[in-house]
């Protein structure tokens, strides 16, 4: 990691030795208990030690990518750590933000990257998504990322490719699996770079402790995989988590993640540090409308589990009212892509207290970080099976 980080980057964390003793002694005790994951799955399961490697690690490229900008004016790569290596993304469904942020963070670490998504390859003639990874990871591939629209898809992945390996062709080579969305499951990178975020915005970026903060997700954490990543990963950082929204989007079932429940959010408003708006996943409520509106391009925009989208943004959508019944200090999240006037209102998606695009700046390198960890050639021990029984989350 230490090569990931320019001089002046050194130079900077140096300023930062003002700091108590107490917080020095958890970033130490951070830098000791270090992440040994080959693949990363899901957030959920994974300690407070390994997510705090990972967030360290993003720290350090993230004052790499800022140190390169001021020392030079040019940011690429920021690292040659990963030379020679390839990283394929595999979408099977659409991405703005992730798939670019995925290939910037590979290059930035000096990887090359290839694309693929699901429409012009194979997939379309009916191969499985084992089969295609199989096939882009047997000529010689590192890393692979992908989102499909099929949770547990990722964990398909890990044990199809775990059928080849060592066998004849394998060359002895390993590849890396990365989940970057897979239907309703997780979203570890997103959960990851809310984090991040948080961290940011309460001065926390030491310790990546989140105790005392209470965040609301509020939408449609039901569909979402992104808000069982927040769940998993804030509150393993003691974190608060509380999901806000109708009973159709919002079961009361999801308290068995670890988050309390509520139907209503102004009496939720003034207790809470941050909001994480969801989009309504229309895609994700109605199988057969879903899927037919998703090959044929266009937006779905209808759903059997909320009445009115109308009556839904006034009863749930963040506007400049409820932003002001929040803490003072508390912020806005989304992580996109964002329904103006459905979720929250473009006022307050443009305003001060909106951290989105930061949100999107933080990716870059926690996807370095997750990347360089899981191609780092520390793998532990025992197959992905054994180590899943075990508890390490991905
Ligand atoms: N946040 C997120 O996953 O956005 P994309 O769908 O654009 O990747």
């Amino acid at each position: 990691m230490a090569q990931g980080v320019s001089k002046l980057a050194r130079k900077r964390r140096g300023a930062g030795a003002g700091a108590s003793t107490e917080a020095r002694g958890r970033t130490a005790a951070v830098a000791e208990e270090r992440w040994s994951g080959r693949h990363l799955l899901q957030l959920r399961g994974m300690t407070a030690g390994a997510l705090r490697d990972l967030l360290v690690r993003a720290r350090g490229y993230e004052e790499a990518l800022e140190g390169a900008v001021a020392a030079d004016g040019a940011v690429a790569p920021v690292t040659a750590e990963l030379r020679g290596r390839v990283v394929a993304n595999l979408f099977f469904e659409d991405s703005t933000r992730t798939r670019v942020s995925f290939s910037v963070a590979a290059r930035r670490l000096g990887a090359e990257t290839i694309d693929l998504t699901s429409v012009g390859s194979s997939a379309s003639k009916g191969e499985t998504v084992g089969d295609t990874a199989a096939n882009v990871a047997a000529m010689g591939v590192d890393a692979l990322v992908i989102r499909h629209r099929s949770s547990g898809a990722g964990h398909l992945v890990v044990r199809t490719l775990e059928r080849y390996e060592g066998g004849a062709g394998s060359g002895g080579r390993v590849c890396s699996v990365v989940n970057a969305g897979d239907g309703r499951h997780e979203h570890p990178t997103q959960g990851l770079l809310d984090i991040y975020t948080l961290a940011e915005r309460f001065g926390r970026l030491k310790s990546f402790d989140l105790d005392g903060l209470t965040v609301a997700i509020v939408g449609d954490a039901g569909s979402s995989r992104v808000a069982r990543s927040d769940i998993a990963g804030m509150t393993a950082l003691g974190a608060r988590v509380i999901c806000v929204g109708p009973p159709g989007l919002v079961p009361s079932g999801l308290t068995s993640l670890g988050c309390e429940v509520s139907h209503e959010l102004d009496s939720v408003l003034p207790r809470l540090d941050a909001v994480n708006v969801l989009r309504i996943q229309f895609e994700r409520h109605e199988v057969g409308a879903g899927a037919q509106k998703a090959e044929n391009r266009a937006p779905a925009t209808s759903s059997n589990v909320i009445a009115s989208v109308r009556e839904y943004a006034e009863l749930y959508g963040i506007n400049t009212r409820r932003l002001g019944r929040m803490k003072k200090h508390a912020v806005v999240m989304h992580p996109g892509p964002i329904n103006r006037g459905v979720e929250l209102t473009a006022e307050v998606a443009d305003s001060q207290r909106s951290m989105v695009l930061r949100q999107v700046t933080h990716g870059v390198a926690v996807r370095m970080a997750v990347l360089s960890a899981c191609m780092s050639g520390k793998v532990a021990k025992g197959s992905y099976g054994q180590r899943a029984k075990e508890g390490v989350g991905a």
